[in-house]
């Protein structure tokens, strides 16, 4: 069969994206169709990746687009589409030809890469965009398409970015979720098809089933060894995520915003953008990928990432709806007597026609409480910078109660279907963030707050509902709602972080339904889970650590399970340590030992938020769990240890391998977050090697009795 393109006919233009240790190469052939002919390791002469085509033996590609770097339909493809159109003439093909491509050095580090395609036939343009880092072997993806036809055109697909792998097998390891059971993950061998990894949820796009995930050529890397894509959406609304093994046994990845109910009409010479897909590769297993994804996500991405966190007392479990002044004064008493930073006032301090009591009403009334605060915000932060600590406060501004007077005076701000009966999600509903005056309504909800309260040094800013009811009474082309929101959320963050560049901001969404790259953009933390049990919560934060950094993760010891308060603090240790509790009920000694572990905690924080951090021991494959942070210097480290089976005689009858440290140092290894009265078995003088406790390891002595361990190691300098 004489298919257009079956062969690869000879390589006019070779464009290598060469990271530190991997390339991503794209080839257009004489025909001008652009290709993904390489992802892999680097090869020590650019010159040869022209060759890697003729090393493959596989059935012919028919189309002569199956690797394609940006699948169009509608001409010859017969794979999964990276875009569908349909043209002002109401023709639905597209073709797209490499036309040219620039590179332009962003630092010494990061290369923008822009390559033009063209229909041949209709004046359509793609711009493919790939930002290449090279130290973190990290890349961003996107695309903008554009066209000067003689009317608009309808993008029924729009992907950010298509990849093509080529192994014998792919293993794929996705997640899934629910509220309090974030992140839960599945790996299974890829099968002939489409895999499918998406979100329809509109606002909290995470809540079953977040855009992170794996894929191991060959076979499951493992902690150290393998070869691992990790890739994710860097967008807060809906995603899709297409993984087609072909015909030929390779894989595609298709991925961008998700097209469900989404067509986009594209008028003459306006510019589609899509956000970024961010993937990166790695040869030496998972630990790897995830130490470089921390390192770009702390050097680009997150909002400070080289900055400092606040220590939080959070009211929410303490006290849900119930509080007053008085109440609020004693608490922030507690805040300065455990020692933390800030205290954070959470839902329930507004709204008065409709006073917020509960989850029913009050949402959208950003007016102080007038009954449990008469003196207004300002009082409790006067009295927080009395008390010598710092003062945040809750915000839910993209959510309405239909029980409000925000809904009653402005019921075209809310996304309802007019003449259908409302759902509703946690009692609410969610305002149309693609109408610029709601834009500025939720803006003004942040600046009124700084305004007034000008010392106020934190937000946790939630989001309970989910998009039902999709209807915008503001927009003309109702199929553009889902990705005009997320635009509309997106220009409010980018005009408080405008205003407000650096104060801090905690990203929640009914516990972890909305976390990506876009957003902590804006973002200085996120909230992970509202399931703060402990034992779960090594689970949930060992998957999220693979894709967030420490530094990112919000972790509050609450009354949330069954576990000593030095288990829930150890635990909650492993990122940015808060507390919800009732410091009133604390005894003494446990009051004394949370003070201690704080104290601790600042000692060994800037070591687990900067640190590399090294996977020791999987809870889901033995008994415990093990991992540590390394300093860049290789001169301290935190290791934190946990028994996950409480079963008879479960311990750690072995010791356990360090890793990261410098093999030639010589550390000391304390433990630290001892319960007051109680002494360590291990030998605080004893002085081990980089060498020995990376070979040998050891021995954090778990047992039933034992059930949290954390571990200073310092190097010891001659
Ligand atoms: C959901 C969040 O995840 C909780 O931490 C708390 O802020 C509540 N919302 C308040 O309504």
């Amino acid at each position: 069969m004489a298919a257009l393109g079956s062969t690869l006919g000879y390589a006019q233009t070779t464009i290598p994206l060469e990271t530190r240790s991997t390339a991503l190469v794209l080839q257009a052939d004489d025909k001008k169709n652009l290709r993904i002919v390489y992802y892999g390791e680097k090869l020590a002469d650019a010159g040869s990746y022209a060759q890697v085509p003729q090393a493959y033996r596989q059935t012919d590609d028919y189309s002569g687009v199956l690797a394609s770097a940006y699948t169009p339909a509608g001409s010859r493809n017969l794979a999964e589409p990276a875009i569908t159109v349909v043209h002002a003439d109401g023709n639905t093909s597209l073709d797209l030809r490499y036309i040219t491509h620039t590179r332009q050095e962003v630092t010494p580090q990061v290369a923008l890469y822009t390559v033009t395609l063209q229909d041949p036939v209709y004046p359509f343009t793609v711009k493919l965009f790939y930002k290449v880092y090279s130290q973190e072997d990290v890349i961003e993806q996107w695309s903008e398409i554009s066209h000067q036809e003689k009317g608009p055109v309808v993008l029924n697909k729009f992907a950010s970015a298509n990849l093509h792998l080529k192994a014998p097998e792919f293993w794929l390891t996705q997640y899934h979720g629910d509220w309090a059971k974030e992140m839960q993950p599945e790996t299974s061998r890829i099968t002939h098809g489409i895999k499918t990894l998406d979100s329809k949820l509109g606002t909290r796009a995470n809540l079953f089933q977040p855009s992170v995930f794996m894929v191991s050529p060959g076979k499951p890397a493992t902690e150290d060894e393998g070869t691992v894509l990790y890739g994710a959406m860097e967008w807060s609304g809906n995603f899709r995520i297409d993984l087609e093994l072909d015909y030929q046994d390779n894989l595609r990845i298709v991925a961008g915003m998700n097209n469900f109910a989404s067509a986009y009409t594209l008028k003459p010479k306006e510019t589609f953008a899509t956000p970024a897909f961010v993937f990166l590769l790695s040869h030496h297993g998972k630990g790897e990928a995830s130490r470089k994804l921390h390192t770009w996500a702390r050097n680009y991405k997150l909002l400070d990432g080289h900055g400092t966190r606040l220590t939080l007392l959070n009211n929410w479990e303490a006290t849900y709806f119930d509080f007053n002044e008085q109440k609020l004064f004693g608490l922030l008493k507690d805040t300065k007597r455990l020692g933390v930073d800030l205290f954070l006032l959470d839902d329930g301090w507004f709204a008065n026609k409709y006073p917020r009591n509960g989850d029913t009403a009050g949402l959208g009334d950003w007016e102080v409480n007038r009954t449990k605060l008469p003196n207004g915000v300002s009082s409790l932060v006067k009295e927080a910078a009395n008390n010598d600590v710092k003062f945040g406060i809750w915000i839910e501004p993209e959510m309405v109660n239909p029980k409000s007077e925000l809904y009653e005076k402005h019921p075209d701000w809310v996304i309802r279907q007019p003449a259908r009966e409302e759902h509703y999600f946690r009692n609410q509903l969610v305002l149309d963030l693609s109408n610029p005056a709601v834009q500025q309504f939720v803006f003004q909800v942040v600046d009124k707050l700084f305004t007034e309260n000008p010392s106020l040094a934190y937000i946790k800013w939630d989001c309970n509902a989910v998009v039902y009811n999709a209807y915008s009474a503001h927009l003309r082309n109702q199929s553009h709602l889902y990705i005009e929101y997320v635009r509309g959320l997106y220009n409010v963050l980018a005009k408080i972080r405008q205003k407000y560049p650096k104060v801090p901001m905690m990203l929640c969404s009914g516990g972890g339904g909305r976390v990506d790259y876009a957003a902590l953009q804006y973002f200085t933390e996120f909230w992970p889970s509202d399931n703060t049990d402990p034992l779960e919560r090594i689970f949930m934060q060992w998957e999220y650590s693979y894709f967030y950094p420490a530094l990112a993760t919000s972790n509050h010891v609450t009354a949330w399970g069954k576990q000593p308060l030095k288990f829930k603090v150890d635990v909650a240790m492993m990122g940015k340590l808060g507390f919800d509790i009732v410091v009133d009920e604390l005894e003494a000694q446990e009051l004394a030992f949370c003070q201690q572990a704080l104290r601790h905690y600042n000692d060994v924080k800037q070591v687990i938020w900067q640190g590399d951090q090294y996977r020791l021991a999987d809870p889901r494959q033995g008994s415990f769990a093990s991992l540590v942070y390394v300093d860049p210097a290789r001169a301290t480290g935190v290791m934190f240890n946990y028994l996950v089976n409480n079963r008879y005689g479960e311990g750690t009858p072995y010791p356990v391998k360090l890793k990261g440290l410098d093999p030639a140092a010589r550390y000391t290894v304390r433990e630290i977050n001892l319960l007051p009265g109680t002494s360590s078995p291990l030998r605080s003088d004893a002085v081990y090697s980089g060498d020995f406790l990376m070979k040998v390891g050891i021995n954090p002595q778990l047992s039933t009795s034992r059930t949290s361990v954390v571990l200073q190691l310092s190097k010891v300098t001659p």
